[in-house]
């Protein structure tokens, strides 16, 4: 009977051995040591062994069973742990690898080209002023000698949020609110939005300039003329042509409108600048004294130069889009052209 239990043993623990997983760890304890298994079946032989021999034979059994449920209970732990360094394996992070890139926003193309003029005239030693969207007609238009009833408004077609109060139509009233404030000399640039009831493609009802104004003593046409070249060659390149074309605004006397050479056919005359091979870009002029009546500057100690640039045409030109609303659809697709 003894050697029944040995060889039940070695055939137990090879078969534990041989099984791969606990359905088959649990079906090889019930064959073995199960209610109706092949222990219990030997051990119904018990009856046929001597009474002094049973003790031993008792203890053989004992220990037969404990070394096939030690191999068990060893095999299922190899099992849980081999299912669990799968597990992990599976869900391992490879912290070597390269993450992936964030998808980076931009800033509009009109900030840009914002920062990109302002940056100039911050280097040629203009500070930045601000002034407000929703402003008095007076800085709007009479002190920058436009009176009420001067043919000058209709240039600009303006939303009335109030009587005497408008939408600016132009950043040149930050220049008129600089003047009332500060004692020359005076160097400012003032960018912003402004307003006018007018849209097409080349019109948005609302959009964006950059103010100028310089007053000191003994400031010329001159000097106009050297600022305005500085900026344009260092936005546009060295080798643009320049040109200022006689024109009229009631705060500048004289006035000028400024041209560039045309950026997409060189000058040679194409659609884009119907053929004449300039495009303008901005206005300017000296500022009339009547404007520095309005603020109590004294026109016989200073004088000085202003302009204004038209943002969202800087940026059609420098980008040759042909659609004003593309700047305000926030159309992504549009937008990543800028990164
Ligand atoms: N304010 C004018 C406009 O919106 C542009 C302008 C022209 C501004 C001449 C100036 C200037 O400062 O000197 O049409």
């Amino acid at each position: 009977m003894i050697d029944s239990l040995n060889a039940l043993r070695d055939a137990a623990l090879a078969a534990v051995d041989g099984v791969s997983d606990l359905a088959g760890l649990s079906e090889v304890q019930v064959k073995f040591l199960g209610r109706k298994g092949e222990l219990t079946q030997i051990m119904r032989g018990m009856g046929s062994v001597a009474p002094e021999d049973r003790p031993k034979v008792g203890q053989v059994v004992n220990e037969v069973r404990s070394a096939i449920e030690t191999r068990i209970g060893e095999r299922e732990e190899e099992m849980s742990n081999e299912a669990k360094r799968l597990k992990f394996a599976a869900e391992a992070v490879d912290v070597t690898r390269a993450g992936r890139a964030p998808i980076k926003g931009t800033l509009h193309p009109l900030t840009q080209v914002v920062r990109e003029i302002s940056d100039i005239f911050a280097n040629l030693g203009f500070e930045i002023a601000e002034g407000r969207e929703v402003e008095q007609e007076y800085y709007n238009f009479e002190a920058l000698n436009i009176p009420e009833e001067h043919p000058a408004r209709d240039m600009q077609d303006t939303f009335y949020v109030a009587p005497g109060t408008v939408l600016r139509t132009h950043t040149s009233p930050v220049q008129v609110r600089v003047m009332e404030a500060i004692q020359p000399p005076v160097r400012i640039i003032a960018p912003g939005k402004v307003y006018r009831c007018d849209s097409d493609v080349t019109h948005s009802p609302m959009f964006h300039q950059v103010e100028g104004l310089l007053i000191d003593e003994g400031i010329t046409f001159a000097d106009l003329k050297g600022v305005l070249e500085a900026f344009i060659h260092e936005y546009y390149g060295p080798d643009i042509g320049v040109r200022f074309r006689p024109s009229f605004f009631p705060f500048t006397e004289p006035s000028a409108e400024v041209d560039i050479s045309c950026v997409f056919c060189k000058g040679s005359g194409c659609r884009i600048c119907s053929r004449t091979g300039w495009l303008e870009i901005l206005g300017s002029g000296s500022v009339d004294p009547a404007v520095f009546g309005f603020v109590g500057y004294d026109p016989e100690k200073v004088q000085g130069f202003a302009f204004g640039i038209g943002v969202e045409r800087i940026a059609m030109l420098k980008y040759g889009i042909d659609d004003i609303r593309l700047f305000f659809d926030n159309d992504v697709r549009f937008l990543s052209h800028f990164r």
